[in-house]
């Protein structure tokens, strides 16, 4: 009887140390499983009187009964406890974005070159034009052979490129190679653009980086010129600067163009009086362009007899800043919070 009596205040003691329910059921094995104390109490009075029998044989059970109460209730309280730990973790609190900024920290926002670029697509796809896309690493064949600068052409210095070491695969240059893949991939008439990266291993400066964003534009079908040229550059600056800028436009070589121009703006951010972005010209070149190269059609297994086409190849990081008044490229690639966050958030 003395074992059976201490049992019950043994086990409320060791339970207020319990806060899992593995420990729970452990507790519970303990006292009244069966190679605990109550179960040897019961077998050992095989030797009692039936007076001892029935006595300790009641009060066993009372005590088995009230241990299985006790661990009922703590179950229920571990179990609310393991709901609400869990709740707490996976918590969804959609008033989180002011309360982030309440604690200074900054909201995500897209790059201003990225705002950009989705703005000239969709100006572009409301012309009926295709986005494409191309890889950053490519093969001598498209980045430089296949648009008519073959291995010994001067051309090749107007853009220092970054070889692997294979000396047969490079960082494209221009997505001039876009044009290549895309004609491949499609009969004439169509229309695509092709945004994306480029990489030159220049020294940089205020208007210089080593890794910079065109969107390279093509048209082909029957009968496409010159005037048509103009006509879709004029709708798009005039689209994004959402004023009248003042253009011109020069002669320019581009091997995969012939005739190539020069699309120059006069520059948003002095005016035309001289700055560092227009290198003190009071232009800047923006749009290099022309009628597509027979040779460059060929390459995209199109007959020049029958088709022609145009292309263009927009710098975007220029107009970027040309749209915000930013006066250094260099600012677009620091990765500066403060910089960028002054852009369009989500
Ligand atoms: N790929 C040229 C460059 O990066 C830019 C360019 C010029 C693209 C004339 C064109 C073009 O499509 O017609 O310097």
């Amino acid at each position: 009887m003395l074992v059976l009596e201490s049992l019950l205040a043994d086990f409320t003691q060791e339970l207020k140390d319990i806060h899992k329910i593995a420990d729970l059921l452990n507790l519970k094995a303990k006292y009244i499983g069966k190679q605990g104390p109550l179960a040897d109490v019961m077998k050992n009075l095989k030797d009692a009187t039936p007076e001892e029998k029935r006595t300790i044989g009641v009060r066993a059970n009372e005590l088995k009964q009230a241990i299985e109460s006790l661990v009922g209730h703590k179950m229920q309280e571990l179990e609310l406890q393991e709901i609400n730990a869990g709740l707490a973790i996976s918590k969804i609190d959609v008033s989180l974005t002011d309360s982030v900024i309440e604690k200074g920290l900054q909201a995500a926002g897209y790059h201003p070159v990225t705002i950009v670029q989705q703005e000239i697509e969709d100006i572009f796809i409301s012309m009926g034009f295709e986005v494409l896309d191309g890889p950053h690493i490519e093969d001598e064949y498209h980045n430089f052979e296949a648009l008519n600068i073959p291995a010994s052409h001067p051309a090749r210095d107007m853009q220092d490129t970054f070889w692997f070491a294979d000396k047969k695969h490079l960082l494209r240059t221009h997505t001039s190679t876009i044009q290549i893949r895309g004609m491949k991939e499609r009969k004439p008439p169509f229309r695509f653009v092709g945004p994306g990266k480029v990489f030159r291993c220049e020294r940089t400066d205020a208007s210089h980086e080593m890794v910079f964003h065109q969107l390279e534009g093509m048209m082909v079908g029957e009968d496409v010129s010159v005037g048509n040229l103009i006509y879709f550059m004029k709708t798009l600056l005039s689209e994004i600067f959402k004023r009248d800028v003042e253009v011109r436009l020069r002669p320019g070589f581009f091997p995969f163009v012939e005739p190539g121009f020069e699309l120059d703006i006069k520059c948003l951010i002095c005016a035309g009086k001289g700055c560092s972005v227009c290198k003190q010209v009071g232009w800047v070149e923006l749009l290099p362009c022309g009628l597509v190269h027979p040779n460059v059609l060929k390459a995209g297994g199109i007959d020049p007899e029958k088709h022609s086409g145009f292309a263009f190849g927009l710098g975007l990081d220029r107009l970027v800043m040309m749209k915000y008044g930013i006066d250094d490229i260099r600012y677009l690639h620091a990765g500066d919070l403060r910089f960028n966050s002054q852009f369009k958030s989500f």
